[in-house]
C-alpha cells in the first residue's frame, strides 16, 4: 500500500513553493499525498528561521506531533526548510528540543527525501544538510496540492548573497542561482494550459534573475525574462516577489510599464528610514537612494501599488532614526507593509558584531506607531478608489459570504463583490463602492 505523506508549511512563498516541489518528488516515488495529519505515515515540516518566534513555533508544532506519535509507533516525523539548515543535527536531540525528530533535510536536498526515508525505515536517523550551488529543481514539476487553482507560484531562482547583516537567509539558503529561462517558460505555459490565470515568479532576489544561455551564450536578465513570462498570453497575469531595491531597474519598471498584464504592484523593502541604519543593515542603498527609485516607480507606472517590509529597533536604532522610518512611510504612502520587531539571530554578522541593544518595550512602541500609521496608509489608499473601476481575477467565494466572491486588482488589492454566478478564473470589471484599511468593496459593472 502507498504510504501516505502530510506536508505543512511555515515561512515565506519560496517555501510554500518548495513544498510543492517536495509533493512532486514523493509523489513521483510513489508516497501520496494527504491534506489530514492524523492520516498520514510520514510528517514533513517545512519550516522558517527568519525571526526566532517563527522558530519557537515550529518547535511548539513538534511537541504537539509527539501526542500524534505515541498513537501510530511508525509516524516518521521529517523537519525541512530553513531550521534543518540552521539547526542541523542540533534537531535530532530529543534532550535539547524536547520532541524526537527522524530526519533533517535542508532546502537543497529534497531529490534526496526518498533515499533518507528509506534510511529512517532501516532504523537510522537521517541527515542531509548539505546547500548547493547548483539547485534549482528546475526539472520537477511541482504538484500544485493546496492550490485554488487559479494563482500558482514559479520558483526563478534560490539563495542570497547580499548578507544583510540581521538575515538568516543566506546561510540557510547558500549561494545565489538563476533557474533555466526554458523550464520557467515551460512550467508557465503549462500552468496556462491548465487554466491558472496568475503567476508569480519568485526569488529572495527576483530581480536579480541571471541565466546564461548555454546554446547562444546570451545573458538573460530578469526584465527579459518578465517581458516573456507575460508575452505568453494576455490573459495571463505576472507578478513577482521579491526585489531588492539596488536592482529595481529602469528597464525593469518600462518592462511593468508596457506590458498590460505584468500587475502593476511593486513589493519592495525598505526596512529602514534612516541611512544610518540602512548602512549598519548593508542595505547597499541610502534613504535618498530608495526615494529616487520610488520616484521612478511612481513616474514611470503612475498606478502602481507599493508595497515594504519594516523592521523596527535594529541595533543602535535611535529615537531620530525611529522617527526617520516613519517620515518615508509617510513619504512614500506605501499601500501595504509587512512590519516587524527586529529579532536576533545566531551566527548572523549582527549577532557576530553589534549589539542588540533597543529594549524590548522601545521595540514594542516604535512596531506599535509604525503599525498604526501604515493602516491610516493603508486606509487612505483605499479610499482613494472608491470610484475607481478595476478588472479583478476571481478567486472564489469570499470569505464572509458565499453571497460574495473576492479576487485581486493589477494592485494586488483584495476585492469583494456579489457573486453573479462567477467562476475562479473569470476576470470582472468592478466599480469600487466602498473599502476598510484591508479591502475594497464593489460591484460588476
Ligand atoms: N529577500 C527579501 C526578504 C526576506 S525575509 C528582501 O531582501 O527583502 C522577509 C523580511 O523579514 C525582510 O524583508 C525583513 O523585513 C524581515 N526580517 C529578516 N530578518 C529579520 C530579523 N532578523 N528580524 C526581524 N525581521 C527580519
Ligand atoms: Fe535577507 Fe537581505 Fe537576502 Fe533579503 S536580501 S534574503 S533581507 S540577506
Ligand atoms: Fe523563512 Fe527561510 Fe523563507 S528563513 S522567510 S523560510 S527563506
Amino acid at each position: 500500500m502507498e504510504k501516505k505523506i502530510y506536508i505543512e508549511t511555515y515561512g515565506c512563498q519560496m517555501n510554500f513553493s518548495d513544498s510543492e516541489i517536495v509533493a512532486s518528488i514523493m509523489t513521483e516515488n510513489n508516497y501520496s499525498a494527504t491534506r489530514d495529519a492524523e492520516d498520514a505515515d510520514i510528517i514533513f515540516i517545512n519550516t522558517c528561521s527568519i525571526r526566532d518566534n517563527a522558530e519557537q513555533k515550529v518547535l511548539n508544532r513538534l511537541k504537539q506531533l509527539q501526542v500524534l506519535r505515541k498513537q501510530k509507533p511508525n509516524l516518521v516525523l521529517g523537519v525541512l526548510g530553513c531550521m534543518a539548515e540552521r539547526l542541523k543535527t542540533e534537531l535530532l536531540e530529543e534532550a535539547a528540543t524536547g520532541s524526537r525528530v527522524d530526519m533533517v533535510v535542508g532546502p537543497d536536498a529534497y531529490r534526496d527525501l526518498p533515499q533518507l526515508l528509506l534510511d529512517v525505515e532501516s532504523g537510522h536517523k537521517a541527515v542531509n544538510v548539505i546547500l548547493s550551488t547548483e539547485e534549482t529543481y528546475a526539472d520537477i514539476t511541482p504538484v500544485r496540492y493546496a492550490s485554488n487553482g487559479v494563482s500558482a507560484f514559479i520558483s526563478i531562482m534560490r539563495g542570497c548573497e547580499n548578507f544583510c547583516t540581521y538575515c538568516v537567509v543566506p546561510y540557510t539558503r547558500g549561494k545565489e542561482r538563476s533557474r533555466n529561462m526554458k523550464s520557467i517558460l515551460s512550467e508557465a505555459h503549462d500552468l496556462f494550459e491548465r487554466g491558472f490565470r496568475e503567476i508569480t515568479l519568485l526569488g529572495q532576489n527576483v530581480n536579480s534573475y541571471q541565466y546564461e544561455d548555454e546554446k547562444s551564450g546570451k545573458t538573460i536578465t530578469f526584465p527579459e525574462l518578465l517581458e516573456a513570462v507575460a508575452a505568453i498570453d494576455l490573459s495571463l497575469r505576472v507578478r513577482f516577489a521579491t526585489s531588492h531595491p539596488k536592482d529595481m531597474s529602469d528597464e525593469l519598471l518600462q518592462v511593468i510599464a508596457r506590458n498590460e498584464n505584468i500587475c502593476n504592484s511593486i513589493h519592495l523593502p525598505v526596512q529602514s528610514g534612516s541611512s544610518a541604519v540602512l548602512k549598519k543593515m548593508n542595505r547597499k542603498y541610502t534613504r535618498e537612494g530608495y526615494l529616487e527609485r520610488i520616484a521612478a516607480i511612481k513616474s514611470i507606472i503612475p498606478d502602481a501599488a507599493i508595497s515594504t517590509d519594516i523592521i523596527a529597533g535594529f541595533c543602535s536604532e535611535t529615537e531620530d532614526d525611529h522617527k526617520q522610518t516613519i517620515s518615508l512611510m509617510e513619504d512614500v504612502g506605501f499601500d501595504f507593509a509587512y512590519m516587524f520587531k527586529y529579532s536576533e539571530r545566531p551566527g548572523t554578522i549582527a549577532e557576530k558584531k553589534f549589539d542588540d541593544d533597543v529594549p524590548e518595550d522601545v521595540k514594542s512602541r516604535r512596531l506599535q506607531e509604525i503599525i498604526q500609521l501604515q493602516n491610516k496608509l493603508s486606509l487612505r489608499s483605499n479610499r482613494a478608489d472608491i470610484g475607481k473601476i478595476f478588472e479583478v481575477l476571481v478567486e472564489g467565494k469570499s470569505r464572509k459570504s458565499e453571497k460574495m466572491v473576492s479576487g485581486r486588482n493589477s494592485q494586488n488589492k483584495m476585492v469583494v463583490f456579489p457573486d453573479k454566478g462567477y467562476k475562479p478564473g473569470d476576470y470582472v470589471i468592478v466599480k469600487i463602492r466602498d473599502c476598510t484599511s484591508a479591502t475594497l468593496k464593489g460591484e460588476a459593472v
